[in-house]
């Protein structure tokens, strides 16, 4: 796992940023697997500004988004489809056909539906870049703890913190949705490359459990470890609990020195 520590939160969204377009002006048809939340705000910013700055072309690009609230239509300002669009796919240029996010507006046979979801990213080819968050109990995606570490894409059940959590994104007194369709574990560890993304003080403990705690189904985001390539981009506030840090910045320089492509 190659842990980049960044000063500021508006430091890990360019980093993040930096790394996608990366991805996709080597492999234009490269499938982006895309998160949603206020962490990666800042790179689809960063995104966008390229693209507007004629530098980025997404027009052969397929997406692929983690997540969706059970119980919200696509239109719902609160769903992840609304954000997505809000926040990126209305400034930049996906086709429309290669977006794909999970649909919140399923009633019944969730199986048949997730089962459809992880055949269409078989069909793509597979994810060549994931882009996660990590959740305070360090889920990723709506892997809330002790979900398997082979699951695949399902219906979740929420637990309460994570609910409270993102009870900012809803309007004062609204009901917050209790269960979401989310890629599993298993779906995130098959992209070929994962970037993660945390800042902030109230992510510090799951960030350090995440990277140097043991793997398990507790922490979702451990399961990252067994992945051979992944790149952890953490701001200061998030990065204090690690006990490995100066290790992480010499490792940071070396890898620049002697095996650039990864950071490309
Ligand atoms: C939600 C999403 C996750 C995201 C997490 C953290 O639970 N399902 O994908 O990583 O929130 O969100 P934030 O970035 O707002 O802290």
């Amino acid at each position: 796992m190659l842990v980049v520590l960044k000063e500021t939160a508006g430091e890990v969204g360019q980093e993040a940023a930096r790394i996608v377009a990366g991805a996709v002006r080597a492999n234009p048809s490269a499938v982006l697997g895309l998160a949603t939340g206020s962490t990666p705000l800042g790179m689809y910013e960063e995104l966008v500004a390229l693209h507007h700055a004629g530098n980025l072309d997404f027009s052969k690009a397929t997406s692929f988004n983690l997540d969706e609230y059970l119980g919200l239509a696509p239109a719902d300002p609160q769903s992840f489809q609304y954000f997505m669009h809000s926040n990126f796919f209305s400034h930049v240029n996906f086709s429309p056909e290669k977006i794909h996010i999970p649909s919140g507006a399923m009633r019944k046979d969730f199986s048949a539906y997730c089962e459809s979801y992880e055949q269409a990213i078989k069909d793509a080819g597979g994810i060549d870049l994931q882009v996660l968050g990590i959740g305070r109990n360090g889920h990723i995606g709506f892997n809330e703890p002790n979900s398997s570490l082979a699951s695949r894409t399902r219906l979740k059940e929420l637990t309460r913190e994570t609910i409270e959590d993102n009870r900012k994104f809803f309007p004062q007194g609204a009901e917050i949705p209790e269960c979401a369709i989310t890629m599993g574990i298993g779906t995130i560890l098959d992209a070929r490359r994962i970037m993660i993304l945390a800042t902030g003080k109230s992510k510090a403990a799951a960030v350090a459990k995440a990277i140097e705690g043991p793997i398990s189904s507790s922490v979702s985001a451990s399961a990252l470890q067994l992945h051979p390539d992944v790149i952890f981009v953490i701001d200061d506030d998030a990065s204090y609990a690690l006990t490995q840090r100066d290790y992480y910045r010499r490792v940071l320089e070396l890898t620049k020195k002697y095996t650039p492509e990864k950071l490309s």
